[in-house]
């Protein structure tokens, strides 16, 4: 027989009740009123682990942001690098939504150029406007933040004239190229500087505080930076609860004290947990016991899927770099360590560590520090076949 599961694991995946969110979105709500009376605010940044519900949070502040009728785009930043082209694209829409007023029709002209200028010059497969030679000549330009910048300055002009915010909700930041990062932040705080109503929200991976620190000194006035963190026992139980109250279902205080346990209050392993449970009884009061029967298959889930995933993004060398940080016993651990543990010199790994930052699997903590960015990524690779074989061998 169907039977409705409230719960949804899966990624970017709005769950039925967003909890522990309130103080943030009540926050960015009011962020939002600024920047629709054109009082100069903030961006901001969330990172956090995987699954800790960044998309999540910021797909939930992009439907609050359109319901105040701030012209916002999903941008998604994919490790093949096409950011230029998407924020491109993203002014060009908001360009169209402007133009269908007669009235504003004579504002388009200026970010028009602007963002031919940038598709023309910063993204070689170019192909939405068609250029003579001649005109190529006239639009090329060689300085991403100057050209950026340009297209940030109009569209802000035209959005501060017309009386349409703008915000982009940026997603996987951590993907941009630093240069791309950096002049974004360039073009930003130009466009805020001038008082035109453009801001960011964005989303990634811890490594996003590193790239933001490396850039211009004033990125730390421009965003608010923000971690997001696992729920607290208190969050966990409405994440647990709430979902299945309209269906006349509870948890005993004993099964969600269970639960927690064994998700430590990550979003991600709570949906996936209860929706297995959830599945597989049928009392209407689910108990510690109902915990216990479904441990097995909530953890046969996630490593068939959300830990699988991840690790078969690795090279063969990423994947001894990673059984070297787990065999470290504690995790942050230091590069030195994974590099013992290697039998190799720090800086004939560093190349790997470079590439699993990049890959999103790792992340520098402090100085030298590593951790992974999968939450609970260590009791996976323990339980990996591979990994007892590496360990026996080294
Ligand atoms: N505040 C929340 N309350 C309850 N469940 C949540 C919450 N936030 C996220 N979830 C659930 O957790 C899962 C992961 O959320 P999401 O995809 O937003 O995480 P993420 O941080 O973007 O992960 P990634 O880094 O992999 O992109 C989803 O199944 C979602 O339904
Ligand atoms: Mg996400």
């Amino acid at each position: 027989m169907f039977k409705i599961n409230p719960y949804r694991p899966g990624a970017g995946l709005m769950p039925t009740y967003i909890a522990g969110r309130d103080e943030d979105i009540a926050n960015v709500g009011q962020m939002f009123d600024a920047l629709i009376m054109n009082i100069p605010t903030q961006s901001i940044i969330f990172s956090g682990l995987r699954g800790v519900g960044k998309t999540v949070l910021i797909n939930k502040l992009q439907n609050i942001a359109e319901e105040k009728e701030i012209f916002c785009r999903h941008i998604e930043v994919e490790e093949r690098n096409d950011f230029i082209f998407q924020i491109a694209a993203c002014s060009q829409a908001f360009l169209r939504k402007v133009s269908t007023k007669e009235k504003f029709k004579h504002l388009i002209q200026k970010p028009l150029d602007a963002i031919k200028s940038l598709m023309v010059s910063f993204n070689p497969n170019e192909n939405t406007f068609s250029f003579s030679l001649q005109e190529r000549e006239l639009y090329i330009s060689i300085n991403l933040t100057q050209s950026l910048t340009e297209v940030f300055v109009t569209i802000g002009e035209t959005a501060y004239k017309t009386g349409t915010p703008i915000c982009f909700f940026i997603d996987e930041i951590q993907y941009m190229k630093q240069n791309e990062l950096g002049s974004l932040i360039a073009a930003l705080h130009r466009a805020n500087q001038l008082g035109y109503p453009v801001m960011v929200v964005g989303a990634g991976l811890p490594k996003v505080y590193k790239m933001l620190s490396e850039e211009k000194s004033y990125s730390e006035r421009l965003f608010l930076y923000k971690e997001i963190a696992s729920l607290t026992d208190e969050q966990s139980k409405t994440a647990i609860e709430e979902p299945v109250k309209r269906l006349g279902i509870s948890y005993t205080d004993e099964a969600i004290r269970e639960i927690i346990k064994i998700t430590r209050g990550y979003p991600f392993f709570i949906q996936q947990m209860c929706q297995v449970v959830y599945k597989r009884t049928d009392e209407k009061i689910i108990q510690g016991i109902h915990i216990k029967n479904n441990i097995n298959e909530f953890f046969e889930l996630l490593d068939a899927g959300f830990f699988k995933s991840r690790y078969e993004r690795c090279a063969e060398s990423d994947k001894k770099f990673v059984f070297a940080m787990v065999k470290c016993g504690e995790l942050p651990c230091t590069i030195s360590n994974v590099a013992k543990n290697l039998h190799k010199s720090v800086s004939a790994i560093s190349t790997t560590r470079a590439q699993l930052i990049s890959k999103g699997i790792i992340y520098p903590v402090r100085y030298k520090e590593l951790d992974f960015t999968v939450p609970e990524f260590t009791g996976y690779i323990q339980r990996l076949e591979e990994y007892q074989q590496w360990c026996e061998e080294n």
